[in-house]
């Protein structure tokens, strides 16, 4: 079994921070969203794992995961030339497949749930195709399928303006080599794409086993501001625990679970976890309350911050509430008079004077 996470496309929900990075490598909790995919795949035993990149963000995206070692897993790098959809994808893959059963994994997709079962299930039942679907109140927004009374596909649509069900197919999907034969059979979409839900149902009409699963966990397809935040806020939920390394000077209230790294510095302010700090980072006579992740190099001063994200390198000062924000790298947001909360969605090397 081998793993294909797709890490291209131009994230353009995310803009403006997607236009200095990869969408997959924003953090959630401080970590890139890559990584918890990488995390779950290995915690399969899958360890041979492709990550598709673009010539865009590629470089960076490498350069953050490196080889693989960190997971005791081995990447292989597979360059996509031009965005040209998720089944072009795995064409570009097929050196790297070769025979192989696998599963494919988009990069930005967050699951609340363990992957195992669903790799072990495939092994079992003999499909040709696994998918994974989620309830969720926007189906247009996603590729959506009609569910028959025993649980079998009748059909899938991408982004569908009249959507048969509210069942969203999630980013993560298992197939057998067969797949290949189906992408080569169909035909870019109306938005120019080679998609996998049209490769998936080319199977169907094949008449080979597609299998689903609903999934039973929360599912994040981080592609915008807010269902950042909510992944943010989850994540910071399950997996934040107590680790105060850095300073916290004895003015400081510390509540519920907070990480501290080591070179950071916490002065007379009150942090209400669960809050994750990078390093580097000082926070002074500042309210830091829950479900905020502070990155690297931060500065928090006279300043109240809450269920947000701050990116490396920015500075808040002076500022009465901020909240529901997310701030990229190296802003600067500071008060020269005025008083009201601030929702804010600042790309990176802005500045935001109010
Ligand atoms: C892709 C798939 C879609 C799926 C979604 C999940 O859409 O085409 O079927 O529901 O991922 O994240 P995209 O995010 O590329 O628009």
């Amino acid at each position: 079994m081998k793993a294909l996470i797709l890490s291209g496309g131009k994230g353009t929900r995310l803009r403006p921070l997607t236009y200095s990075g990869a969408k997959q490598l924003v953090p959630v909790a401080n970590r890139p969203i890559l990584f918890y995919c990488i995390d779950n795949i290995v915690r399969a035993g899958i360890r041979d794992i492709g990550i598709i990149i673009s010539p865009e963000t590629g470089a960076e995206i490498r350069e953050t995961v490196g080889s693989g070692s960190r997971w005791k897993a081995k990447i292989t790098y597979i360059l996509q030339d031009t965005p040209a959809g998720l089944a072009h994808a795995v064409k570009t893959a097929s050196k790297f497949l070769k025979n192989s059963p696998f599963v494919m994994y988009l990069g930005d997709n967050l699951i609340g749930r363990d992957i195992k079962k669903f790799v072990e299930d495939f092994g079992r039942k003999k499909a040709d195709a696994m998918i994974l679907l989620k309830e969720v109140d926007n189906p247009r927004q996603f590729g959506v399928a009609e569910v028959g009374r025993r649980g079998n596909i009748i059909r899938l649509i991408e982004k569908p303006e009249d959507p048969p069900s509210n069942l969203a197919l999630v980013g993560v999907y298992l197939f057998s080599p067969m797949i290949h034969k189906a992408v080569d059979r169909i035909k870019p979409s109306r938005r120019g794409e080679l998609e996998i839900t049209d490769a998936i149902q080319e199977l169907i009409l094949m008449g080979r086993p597609v299998k689903s699963f609903v999934l039973d966990s929360w599912w994040l397809d981080t592609g915008k501001k807010d269902d950042l935040l909510t992944a943010n806020a989850i994540v910071l939920d399950e997996w934040c625990r107590n680790g105060i390394e850095g300073t916290v000077d004895r003015a400081s209230k510390v509540l519920g679970r907070v990480m501290l790294s080591p070179h950071s510095v916490v002065k007379g302010s009150t942090i209400r976890g669960p809050v994750v700090i990078g390093d580097n980072t000082v926070i002074e006579n500042s309210f830091i309350g829950p479900h905020t992740s502070i990155g690297d190099d931060v500065r928090i001063i006279n300043s109240s911050v809450e269920h947000s994200v701050i990116l490396n390198g920015s500075e808040v000062l002076n500022i009465e509430r901020v909240e529901e924000s997310l701030i990229g790298k190296r802003v600067k947001i500071f008060r020269n008079n005025g008083h009201k909360a601030f929702r804010l969605m600042v790309g990176d090397d802005s500045v935001v004077e109010v």
